[in-house]
């Protein structure tokens, strides 16, 4: 074993920290399993998208509708489940709420087999469970109580469904199956790597889907959504919006929604959705919202070059669907819930303990002074 500890990369920048065949992310490209995302995007649901991230390939018809089957019969939330989602305080994050509600579940779905196919059947049981989970929460808070599923629609429809208690429309079900596709799954992301860490220690499915949500939580990660919309709703014009952008970066404050670790030249993801922005600020008769959106991304383009990232339109896009705001980055959940699946499956049949050295940068070693002489 090599002692060597030299190179040392701040955040593991650059630093190839495993193997994977789920996700290749680089600059020309975002492939999920060899698909390209924008051929996923323009033609494949969620449910396929998650299967083929689960199982390597995609469906086949009968595939497609026995895995649809499967989510559908483990949609129904313990009843214990939906006691403790009213029980927490009223104030407490959806993310956070998500967070306890998946651990909890865990106990309702332990298996003491690590196998594949167990791991596969637990995979199925949190995919349906977190959009149970947002669904009833935001129906505990308005006084209801949690929906039964309907069984046929799909899953993005499904949420709609148990959330607000009606059909969704086809433009509403289209674009959340549109933003899940493409925040699927996304590499060796930090809410990633935190579950594959957290599998390399043999723990189960629900721990490591449990670190990813802690992570995913972040500003910096998946909570970007959801402080990109509020940056937005600050301006009431363009102009307003460039002045404070251009003294937010003169003092070197971040703008959220912008940069990514790995793409340079911009997020494949981000330039998908896009055009959605302008399309449901038009159907809501709110461009002057998408004029600030654009405003903003001039404005960072003329000043840093920084690109938006997907969480940028994402979340002037889950306003114009009329989703509250704390459920954005829960929504990321419900996606990314597939890609994290995946990653602990294959972190778990191919498994080596995750732990990396430090560089020291401590005091040096010094004589311990007893208690009484210090
Ligand atoms: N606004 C202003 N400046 C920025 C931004 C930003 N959003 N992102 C990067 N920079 C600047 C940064 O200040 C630095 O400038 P300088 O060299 O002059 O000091 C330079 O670009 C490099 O930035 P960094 O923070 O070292 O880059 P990183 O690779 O560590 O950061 C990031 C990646 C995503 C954390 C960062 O871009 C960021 O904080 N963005 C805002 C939060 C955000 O939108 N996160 C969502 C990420 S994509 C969705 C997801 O996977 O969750």
């Amino acid at each position: 074993m090599s002692e060597s500890v030299d190179t040392y990369h701040p955040g593991l920048e650059g630093v190839i920290a495993g193997e994977t065949a789920i996700c290749c992310v680089d600059q020309g490209r975002l492939l999920y399993r060899g698909y390209d995302i924008a051929d996923l995007a323009r033609h494949a649901s969620f449910e396929e998208c998650a299967f083929l991230l689960l199982h390597g390939e995609l469906p086949t018809t009968e595939q497609l509708a026995l895995f649809k089957q499967q989510i559908d019969g483990e949609r129904e939330l313990p009843g214990a489940v939906v006691d403790v989602l009213r029980a927490i305080p009223r104030q407490a994050p959806m993310m956070d709420v998500l967070r306890t509600g998946v651990s909890l579940c865990g106990n309702f779905s332990s298996a003491k087999s690590q196998g594949r196919s167990s791991l596969l059947t637990r995979a199925v049981r949190v995919l349906a469970a977190v959009p149970s989970l947002i669904a009833a929460r935001l129906r505990v808070l308005d006084g209801k109580w949690p929906l039964e599923p309907k069984p046929g629609l799909s899953h993005a429809g499904q949420f709609i469904y148990m959330a607000f208690g009606r059909e969704p429309t086809e433009l509403e079900e289209r674009v959340l199956n549109l933003t899940l596709v493409l925040y699927a799954e996304h590499e060796f992301n930090a809410s990633t790597f935190a579950a594959r860490v957290c599998t390399s220690t043999l723990s189960g499915l629900h721990s490591s889907v449990v670190a990813a949500i802690g992570t995913l939580k972040g500003p910096l990660h998946g909570g970007a959504n959801e402080a990109a919309l509020s940056l937005i709703e600050k301006f009431q014009s363009s102009a307003e919006a460039r002045r404070w952008v251009e003294e937010a970066l003169a003092h070197k404050q971040k703008i959220m929604g912008f940069g990514h670790r790995v793409y340079r030249n911009g997020d494949h993801r981000a330039f998908i959705l896009e055009p959605y922005v302008d399309e449901l600020a038009r159907m809501r008769n709110e461009q002057w919202r998408a004029e600030v959106y654009h405003a903003i991304k001039e404005t960072v383009w003329a000043k840093k070059q920084i690109h938006p990232n997907v969480d940028y339109p994402c979340g002037l896009v889950y306003h114009f669907l009329g989703f509250p705001s704390d459920i954005f980055t829960p929504l990321f959940v419900m996606a990314r819930v597939a890609g994290w699946c995946a990653h602990i499956i294959e972190q778990h049949v191919n498994n080596r303990l995750i732990r990396p050295r430090s560089r020291y940068t401590g005091a040096p070693a010094r004589a311990f002074v007893p208690l009484t002489e210090r």
